[in-house]
């Protein structure tokens, strides 16, 4: 049982919850956004983002630090937080990332983790390999036992009250991911970054970032708070918190600021490029793109970098309150029609919609059909679940109409598209109560159909009748036969 991490709400796999940092002596309210502070250049400076953007967590490099001589002195004498000035949560990462880049790095995780423990470090980081994507089963493989020997020495160092991050890696290999997630919370170490999903990111292959990330997911516990490492788009924030990441933690908005780039939540634009600027932020409403081109580059890096964090902490408070209100499905579809990347992330996440299933909680709101990708959605999958568990009289008629004036049969229920057939009485209960659009595209049928099997697979000594309003042949062929099928459309009219 890890107590430093709390749950307080969720919604499928996605969870609003506190992290606890002894060493910093704060809470964490996640998802949390940890902006990376590079502490050669600051284009905002760390007790700027805790008090103007709230940020209660950050993270920086030790790898970096220790090898510039005067930041070493002064982050052994003061401390990180009294360098950075930052009085929240600090994160410290440990080169892995250079390991990446450059090939080799000149440390260990013994000597790396107890520097980071010296210099006042709340979250330690040990040497994981962050393997590419797409590398062979072998090579996965066998850089994984070399994470693994990594969390092995880190957790044979004393690092206190230090809480140490356990990087789960496996490349895009699922089971590798899986299997690695399984080790890392067998560990006794606390915070679980999913590693190297930075080139999956940069090449926009969010179905693949989704899928290493569930994969990962299945081997650790729900108690385990799981970090997207290298995951700073606002973009892509609801679909990694739909599958269960916790801390996000960004380079971006400082990054792409350099570049003239302006992040918004469905994609990039180039400052260049815009007529206006379509944001409500601080930075947006005292200037129109002109003007910011008109300020000289520091002015126009800071000013950028400032929009760029302000859209990107307000996807996370958007993300919060979508997990609280059990919504964040009809966030990540509107962010799925946004970006093609996001639909391809929206569709491997529906994959998954067993595991999400499993995770989510029986009653929320009102259920909001909004595309055809919604009858793929996890609600529809536990209907078609319970139809099967239903017990039927002799002779039913399942009606997308009400009842008929005289009839004989035994009993009728609705049908609803894309959930299927319901007793009456369930109507008024979530999901069934959902908000559909007068407009439904065939997958909603064939969703509705697919519930139907459901139900008359469980019955086979019922005669079913389906009076239904005119439904597309795809449908209707995905009614088992034994099903009568009467087209009452023309009651419709
Ligand atoms: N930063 C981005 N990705 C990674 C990773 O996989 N491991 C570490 N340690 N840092 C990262
Ligand atoms: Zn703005």
């Amino acid at each position: 049982m890890r107590d430093a991490f709390e749950l307080r709400a969720t919604d499928g796999m996605a969870r609003v919850g506190r992290l606890t940092v002894p060493r910093a002596g704060v809470t964490v309210e996640t998802p949390a956004l940890m902006p990376v502070i590079n502490p050669n250049i600051q284009t905002i400076s760390p007790q700027r983002l805790h008090d103007e953007f709230g940020a209660e967590i950050l993270i920086t490099n030790s790898y970096i630090i220790r090898k510039t001589d005067d930041l070493r002195e002064r982050a052994l004498e003061e401390g990180l937080h009294e360098m950075l000035d930052f009085p929240g949560a600090i994160v410290t990462d440990s080169g892995s990332f250079q390991l990446a880049e450059y090939g080799e790095i000149d440390t260990t995780t013994t000597e790396i983790l107890q520097f980071q423990h010296d210099i006042g470090s709340d979250i330690g980081t040990p040497v994981d390999i962050p393997t590419p994507p797409d590398v062979s089963h072998d090579q996965a493989a066998a850089e994984l036992d070399r994470t693994e020997a990594a969390l092995a020495d880190a957790a044979a160092v004393d690092t206190g009250e230090m809480l140490v991050n356990a990087p789960v890696q496996g490349s895009t290999h699922l089971d590798l991911r899986e299997e690695a997630g399984a080790h890392a919370a067998a560990t006794d170490l606390d915070v679980f970054p999913v590693g190297a999903v930075v080139p999956l990111l940069n090449a926009y292959r969010y179905d693949d970032m989704v899928e290493v990330t569930a994969a990962a997911k299945r081997g650790l516990h729900a108690d385990c708070p799981v970090h997207l490492f290298g995951a700073g788009h606002p973009m892509m924030f609801a679909q990694a918190a739909a599958i269960g990441c916790d801390l996000f933690d960004s380079a971006a908005y400082a990054l792409y600021a350099r570049d003239g780039r302006y992040l918004t939540v469905r994609g990039t634009e180039q400052l260049e490029d815009l007529s206006y600027l379509p944001c409500p932020c601080p930075v947006c409403a005292e200037h129109d793109p002109d003007s910011l081109r008109a300020l000289d580059d520091r002015a126009k890096e800071e000013q950028l970098a400032a929009h760029n964090l302000h859209v990107t902490f307000a996807e996370i408070r958007r993300v919060r309150q979508a997990v609280r209100e059990g919504t964040l499905l009809e966030l990540v579809e509107e962010r799925a029609r946004a970006h093609p990347a996001s639909a391809d992330g929206y569709r491997a996440l529906l994959n998954q919609n067993e595991q999400l299933e499993e995770h989510d909680r029986v009653s929320k709101g009102t259920f909001f059909y909004t595309s055809a990708e919604s009858a793929r959605r996890p609600e529809v999958l536990r209907h078609h679940e319970r139809l099967a568990r239903l017990e039927t009289p002799s002779t039913m008629l399942l009606s997308e109409f009400g009842p008929p004036e005289n009839h004989d049969y035994d009993a009728v229920w609705r049908v609803e598209p894309p959930f299927g057939p319901y007793p009456t009485s369930l109507s008024e209960t979530y999901p069934l109560n959902a908000a559909t659009p007068d407009h439904l595209e065939p997958p909603a049928y064939v969703a509705a159909a697919d519930g139907i099997r459901s139900l008359v697979e469980a019955n086979r000594k019922t005669a079913f009748t389906l009076g239904h309003d005119g439904w597309p042949d795809e449908a209707l062929d995905a009614v088992p036969e034994s099903v009568t099928l009467e087209n009452l459309s023309d009651l419709g009219e």
